[in-house]
């Protein structure tokens, strides 16, 4: 059994009132130690967020489910018929939805207009809450408000922003395929809202020779999670976490995953002030490099489901010169 014990939890109204410290540390230990935390009292109404899950599961059924169901059939057949290696394959049914720095809301098949505002208005509840956690990180990391926000900005002013709707439906075989398999977030902040009932997420917490730990379904929280950028840009003060989605024989797990990611042509370094002087004077080998964000995607679309320190080490040779 994966452990859940102290999973960090924040309940946010603490930070207008005299807890506020606490709450801080909860969230600096969060980000230090664990790369996931659940946020409660958030300021996103419960009511949004009961509508998206209502709707996302009603999606799924009327307009999803039939085609998922003969990519299932297809793949227990190859694997049982014929043996075929489906380690590569995850049990999900997800598309996805582009807020910044262009909408594709209105070209989405199957989407009506309900579903459609309904989505456009929790995006713009979680893109400012996204902003207010990173000022949050800004804080306990001693940068200036709107630093993490300015380094994720494109040359448009904006980050990149966007959400996953994911399905991971009942799977007769966890033994072989995972619902979605081990990995790193390429972006920078991850704000998911997650199925209350059905489990299924977790993450390695300790890295190598760490410990699969669940991330609790919690009623009308938010699950926060840091992504690459944020481990470059604090010069590894915050890590990514690998993470992963269990196939499991029954229910069927929602998820909405969205992404506050940088701007396509942001350029990404270790914040100078998180910096140590030593680092510095030695100029030796530093652990983070700096490029360009969209990049950093492109290498990230081939090498997803890998250790993410390769990935940084293939930027370096890629790097832009330093200014
Ligand atoms: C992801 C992810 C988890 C989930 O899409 O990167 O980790 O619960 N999703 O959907
Ligand atoms: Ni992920």
């Amino acid at each position: 059994m994966a452990a859940t014990v102290s999973f960090p939890v924040v309940n946010m109204e603490k930070l207008e009132t005299e807890e506020r410290d606490t709450a801080m540390a909860v969230i600096r230990d969060a980000c230090e130690n664990w790369g996931f935390f659940e946020l409660l009292n958030h300021g996103i109404s419960h009511e949004l967020m009961d509508e998206v899950e209502r709707l996302t599961k009603a999606h799924y059924a009327t307009f999803r489910e039939a085609k998922f169901q003969e990519f299932a059939a297809r793949t227990l057949a190859a694997a049982g018929d014929e043996g075929a290696d489906v380690s590569d394959v995850d049990w999900e049914s997800t598309f996805f939805v582009r807020h910044l720095p262009a909408s594709n809301l209105a070209d989405l098949p199957d989407v009506d207009d309900h579903y459609r505002q309904v989505m456009k208005q929790f995006a713009s509840e979680v893109q400012k809450l996204s902003e207010k956690v990173l000022d949050l990180l800004c804080e306990n990391l001693g940068l200036e408000p709107g630093y993490l926000k300015a380094a994720f900005a494109g040359s448009d002013g904006g980050p990149t922003f966007g959400t996953k709707v994911s399905a991971y439906p009942p799977c007769p075989r966890p033994d072989l395929v995972a619902g979605l398999r081990a990995h790193t977030d390429a972006g920078g902040l991850i704000l998911l809202l997650q199925d209350d009932q059905v489990s299924g997420l977790q993450l390695l917490r300790g890295g190598d020779g760490g410990e699969w730990v669940d991330v609790p379904p919690l009623r009308h929280a938010i699950v926060a999670n840091v992504g690459d950028q944020l481990e470059v840009v604090t010069n590894g003060r915050y890590k990514s976490a690998v993470h992963r989605v269990l196939a499991r024989p029954d229910g069927n797990r929602m998820s909405v995953a969205s992404f506050y990611n940088p701007g396509a042509d942001a350029v990404i370094f270790p914040a100078p002030a998180l910096v140590g002087e030593e680092e510095r004077a030695e100029k030796k080998a530093t652990t983070y490099p700096r490029f360009v964000f969209e990049d950093y995607m492109n290498l990230y679309a081939r090498h997803k489901f890998e250790a993410k320190e390769p990935r940084f080490e293939a930027m370096k040779s890629s790097a832009i010169a330093t200014a």
